[in-house]
């Protein structure tokens, strides 16, 4: 059972001002934030970042999407960490995620749908180390 996950607010989520619901939505939920940090993805890196999508027909708007404006990004950790925040984000398109979810409640549409999600414990990993060095883990 995991016990980290990572998580984006992305750029829409910061622009509306709803980081502060976001992340209240998150620790009412139980979930420890062990590394938290303001940042912004240049290309070149939300191109990697996003790099298992790049076959997808939706990858370019995406990377430009993401290197847009600033995002929050945070390591969570509590036990069934993935599978938990998968259900309380809801799900990838926000019309189909279901009422009082993270996306139902903030996010505009599929691409800029207010925060990402690991979808694995090997992919939390994978985006946790991607941001933060263990000096960054508290
Ligand atoms: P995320 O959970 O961060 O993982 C991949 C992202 O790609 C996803 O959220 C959306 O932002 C985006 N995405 C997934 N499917 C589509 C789609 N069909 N069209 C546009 N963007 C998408």
């Amino acid at each position: 059972m995991s016990q980290i996950t990572f998580t984006m607010f992305k750029p829409d989520a910061v622009v509306n001002g709803y980081a502060g619901k976001i992340l209240n939505d998150i620790t009412e939920a139980g979930f420890a934030i062990i590394a938290f940090k303001y940042t912004k993805l240049s290309p070149e890196m939300a191109g990697k970042f996003y790099a298992v999508h790049q076959e997808r027909g939706f990858y370019n708007d995406l990377v430009s999407y993401m290197s847009s404006g600033p995002i929050y990004v945070a390591i969570l950790q509590k036990v069934n960490a993935v599978a938990d925040f998968r259900t309380l984000i809801g799900a990838t398109d926000p019309s189909k995620a279901e009422a009082g979810t993270i996306r139902a409640k903030y996010a505009k549409s599929i691409e800029a749908n207010a925060v990402h999600g690991s979808d694995s414990d090997e992919n939390a990993n994978i985006e946790a180390n991607f941001f933060f060095t263990q000096f960054e883990r508290f």
